[in-house]
C-alpha cells in the first residue's frame, strides 16, 4: 500500500489498523477494533513476547518520571502519549509532586478523544493534537506554552514513537530541535524499538503489519543509532539499556540483545 492509498491518521477509520490501538491490545486494554487485533496478532505471530516489552515500556515511563520528579522536575511534555493506560505520566508525576505540570501530545484523534476525557481533569494537565514531525509547532503551541515554561527545566518524553519516523523524515533533526529548546537541567526520555537478532523474514512480517497503519512502517534501529539521539545530553545511570532493565540504582552492564525489544535512556541537557 502506498502512502497515498493509506488513510491519514486523522480520519477515525475502524477498518485500518492503528498503532495506538494495536499497542493498547498488547497492553491488554479494550480500545481496539478487529483490524487492530488482526494486525497485532500478525506481529505476535512473529514476536510472541511483544506484549512483555510494551508492559516493560510502561514501567520504564513510570520509573523515569518518578526519578525525574525526585530530581525536582515539575514540567513534563509527553509526545506520542498513546491511549490512556495505567500509570499515565500525570498520575505518576503528580503523585510524586502534586504541582507537576504535564502536556500530552499526540496526532491521533482517537487518542485525543480518550485523553481529553480521561487525562485532562485538572488545571495542570493539558492534551494537544500535534505531529512530532513538526517540532516547532509543538514547542510554540499556545496551550503548551500556557502550561510549560521553557526557561526552567522540562522533561520531554519520546517513548515508543521515534521508530515511526523513517530516516527520510530526519528524526535526529526533530530530536535536536526539541533538545535545543530546553534549558540546562532539562531531560530527554526516550525509548525505541531494536530488532535484536530477530531473523529478517520475521522483521518483514512485523513491518508488513505496521505498513497497513497510517504510520506506514516501524523502523527498528541499532543501539548505536538509538544512542545517537542523545547527542549533547549526559546519560543518567544505567545508560541506554533494555527498558525492563532501566533502574537508576543498578550498576551499568552490557546486555546481550538477542531478543527484540525497546531500549530506553534518560539524557540530561548540559
Ligand atoms: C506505541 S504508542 C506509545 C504510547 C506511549 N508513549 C508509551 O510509550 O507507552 C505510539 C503513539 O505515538 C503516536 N504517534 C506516532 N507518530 C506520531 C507523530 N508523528 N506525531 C505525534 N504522535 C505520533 C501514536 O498516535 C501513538 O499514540
Amino acid at each position: 500500500m502506498t502512502a497515498d492509498e493509506r488513510h491519514p491518521e486523522w480520519i477515525v477509520d475502524p477498518h485500518t489498523p492503528n498503532i495506538a490501538r494495536m499497542y493498547d491490545y498488547y497492553l491488554g486494554g479494550k480500545d481496539h477494533f478487529a483490524a487492530d487485533r488482526a494486525a497485532a496478532e500478525r506481529v505476535l505471530q512473529a514476536i510472541p513476547y511483544a506484549p512483555e516489552f510494551a508492559r516493560s515500556n510502561r514501567r520504564f515511563l513510570s520509573r523515569a518520571v518518578t526519578h525525574l520528579a525526585a530530581l525536582g522536575i515539575r514540567q513534563f511534555v509527553d509526545i506520542g502519549s498513546g491511549l490512556p493506560s495505567q500509570e499515565n505520566t500525570h498520575e505518576v508525576a503528580q503523585r510524586a509532586a502534586p504541582d507537576a505540570r504535564v502536556v500530552y501530545v499526540d496526532r491521533d484523534p482517537v487518542v485525543l478523544a480518550h485523553a481529553r476525557a480521561l487525562l485532562a481533569r485538572d488545571d495542570n494537565t493539558t492534551v494537544i493534537q500535534a505531529d512530532l514531525r513538526e517540532p516547532d509547532r509543538i514547542l510554540g503551541h499556545p496551550e503548551l506554552t500556557a502550561q510549560i515554561d521553557f526557561s526552567r527545566p522540562v522533561a520531554i518524553l519520546l517513548l515508543a514513537i521515534l521508530h515511526f519516523l523513517p530516516d527520510d523524515e530526519n528524526p535526529a533533526a526533530v530530536v535536536e530541535t526539541l533538545r535545543s529548546h530546553l534549558a540546562p537541567g532539562s531531560f530527554l526520555v526516550l525509548s525505541h524499538v531494536h530488532a535484536g537478532e530477530v531473523p529478517d523474514d520475521l522483521q518483514r512480517e512485523v513491518r508488513g503489519a505496521y505498513g497497513k497503519t497510517a504510520a506506514g512502517d516501524i523502523i527498528p534501529r541499532t543501539p548505536a543509532e538509538i544512542g545517537a539521539f542523545f547527542t549533547r545530553t549526559k546519560l543518567h545511570q544505567p545508560g541506554l539499556v533494555p527498558v525492563e532493565s532501566w533502574n537508576p540504582e543498578a550498576a551499568p552492564y552490557v546486555p546481550r540483545l538477542t531478543k527484540a525489544g525497546l531500549l530506553g535512556a534518560i539524557g540530561e541537557v548540559v
